[in-house]
């Protein structure tokens, strides 16, 4: 197998990635951060310096770190993070998984500040999806601020502030877009200048693969292209039948790779990346949700800012197709998801009600940061025999109140279902595993109901589903995978009010463990 050594240097700098100068992280002097690229069995090492003045870690979202729990990046939870002035080396086999992928820091809500970037893995099986286009490129979507995240969390946290999250200032396409400088407040003394759009050229009859990659923090979008239509053939790294959309929507943290053929006349044709702000749109009347790029044609000839694409309104509306629930069918079928479902959990969340500032999971949990990460506690409770978490998955004898534990002991196939106690989506994420989507729905869940019928026979496989507002979703996973897993809303500002809770899993395995020192080291500066 290869190795594919990477040194990332965190650092801030001032840069403008729409006009408008702010301080931004940074990583090796680049935003967005470095493509890596790898094939499977790779082996990934990255040893990341934090030149930053807070501290930080790594995530590499999706990846199974089967066997390397400790290098899943989550700071509190596998590991303590990475001080300013300290150096940490991830390393990791990319095993039984390919497509797309992304790194992103997993401290507090720094990864919007800029620290985070694209993760390809290519395998032999994508041999006959390679048949379906000619070139592939990585398309990085996101909502975006103009001020560093962890100076807006104290007034988002405000008690009385119902929760009420930053709303973003913008949104960039490829780590660019173009910003109306005369809409900035005359005494924001901000400098900004004017700034273009993504342009992403294509070559005519060509057909281009398009991995979106939402890397924002809060925003959910809609993608599409004038006059083209686009055909699905990933999510979230489970490949898909191909399926022909105009548009198609994308939480934060998924990941949708599609298939554009460049048919149309040589010509401009605009991308369209709406913002969802249905719940937001009035807490900033300057913001324009309608990002725009520009796909642009080999030779030519027009101003790329006159575009000569149509909107096709009228197929927007009609063709507009809900991708979360079952239309999406695995390419490489598995065997059927296993019935003998041995944990029915069921988590029901909410945020920001009664004029509470935290989130809450069933009713009582509000994640903190613990100082020690849950990982070493978990590993040294199981060596000394004394690990108990009660039924609940609230871990008293630790002393976590803030800490909602589900402990798995064995390879053992779980459900959850996922209620939706808010007026607004949120992407939950589970960390190490893939998982099956039996259900979702977007009406509301009581417990008289029954499911209906649920997608048993191949149902998508993915890491981030997205669980409408007052709705819920019901996911199935196998818990075989040894380690402290995060599972959370990714929207960063809820993960920092608390939207957290982990599953400890194979605590059969675990038990064996002793903690590399490169990562108990990091507890000790
Ligand atoms: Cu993409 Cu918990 O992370």
């Amino acid at each position: 197998p290869t190795t594919r050594n990477y040194n990332f240097v965190l650092s801030e700098v001032t840069a403008a990635p729409d006009g408008v100068v702010r301080q931004l992280f940074v990583i090796n002097g680049k935003f967005p951060g470095p493509l890596i690229r790898a094939n499977r069995g790779d082996r990934i090492v990255v040893n990341v310096t934090n030149r930053l003045s807070e501290p930080t870690s790594m995530h590499w979202h999706g990846m199974f770190q089967n066997g390397t729990n400790w290098m899943d990046g989550t700071a509190g939870i596998t590991q303590c993070p990475i001080p300013p002035g300290k150096s940490f080396v991830y390393k990791f086999t990319i095993e039984n998984q390919y497509g797309t992928f992304w790194y992103h820091s997993h401290y507090s809500t720094q990864y919007m500040d800029g620290l985070f970037g694209p993760l390809i893995v290519h395998a032999p099986e994508e041999a006959r999806f390679r048949e379906l286009y000619d070139h592939d490129q990585v398309v990085l979507i996101q909502d975006y601020y103009h001020n560093v995240s962890s100076t807006l969390i104290p007034g988002y946290l405000a008690p009385g502030n119902e929760n009420n999250e930053p709303v973003p200032d913008n949104g960039l396409l490829q780590g660019t877009n173009y910003f109306n400088c005369s809409s900035l407040e005359a005494d924001s003394g901000r400098a900004c200048h004017d700034n273009s759009r993504a342009v992403i050229p294509v070559q005519r009859n060509k057909r281009h693969r398009l991995r979106l990659i939402n890397v924002g923090g809060f925003a959910e979008f809609q993608f599409s292209v004038d006059n083209h239509t686009l055909s699905v053939i990933e999510a979230d790294a489970t490949m898909v039948e191909p399926l022909e959309v105009h548009r198609l929507e994308i939480s934060v943290a998924q990941r949708y790779s599609v298939i554009l053929t460049a048919d149309r006349e040589v010509g401009n044709y605009w991308i369209r990346v709406d913002m969802n702000t249905l719940c937001f749109t009035a807490r900033n009347p300057l913001l324009n949700p309608a990002i725009k790029g520009i796909l642009t044609y080999a030779n030519s000839s027009t101003d790329p800012e006159e575009g000569t694409s149509t909107d096709w309104a009228d197929a927007r509306n009609v063709m507009c197709q809900d991708l979360n629930s079952t239309l999406l069918v695995p390419a490489e079928p598995e065997s059927p998801p296993p019935a003998d479902v041995v944990y029915s959990l069921k988590f029901a969340f909410m945020i920001g009600a009664y004029t509470l500032a935290r989130a809450y999971v069933n009713e009582s949990v509000s994640w903190t940061v613990p100082d020690v990460p849950t990982l070493n506690t978990a590993v040294s409770g199981l060596r000394s025999g004394n690990q108990t978490f009660n039924a609940t998955g609230v871990a008293p004898s630790y002393g976590f109140d803030n800490q909602y534990i589900i402990s798995i002991p064995e390879n053992q196939i779980v459900d959850l279902l996922i209620t939706n106690m808010d007026e607004g989506a949120h992407p939950f994420h589970l960390h190490g595993h893939e998982f099956w989507v039996l259900a979702t729905s977007p009406e509301q869940y009581f417990p008289w109901h029954t499911y209906g019928s649920l997608n048993t026979t191949n149902p998508l496989r993915r890491d981030t589903i997205t669980v409408d507002a007052y709705g819920w979703a019901l996911i199935r996973f196998r818990s075989d995978n040894p380690g402290m897993w995060a599972f959370h809303c990714h929207i960063t500002w809820h993960m920092e009010a608390g939207l957290l809770v982990q599953f400890q899993t194979r605590n059969d395995l675990m038990k064996d463990w002793t903690l590399p020192d490169d990562v108990l080291g990091l507890c000790e500066a």
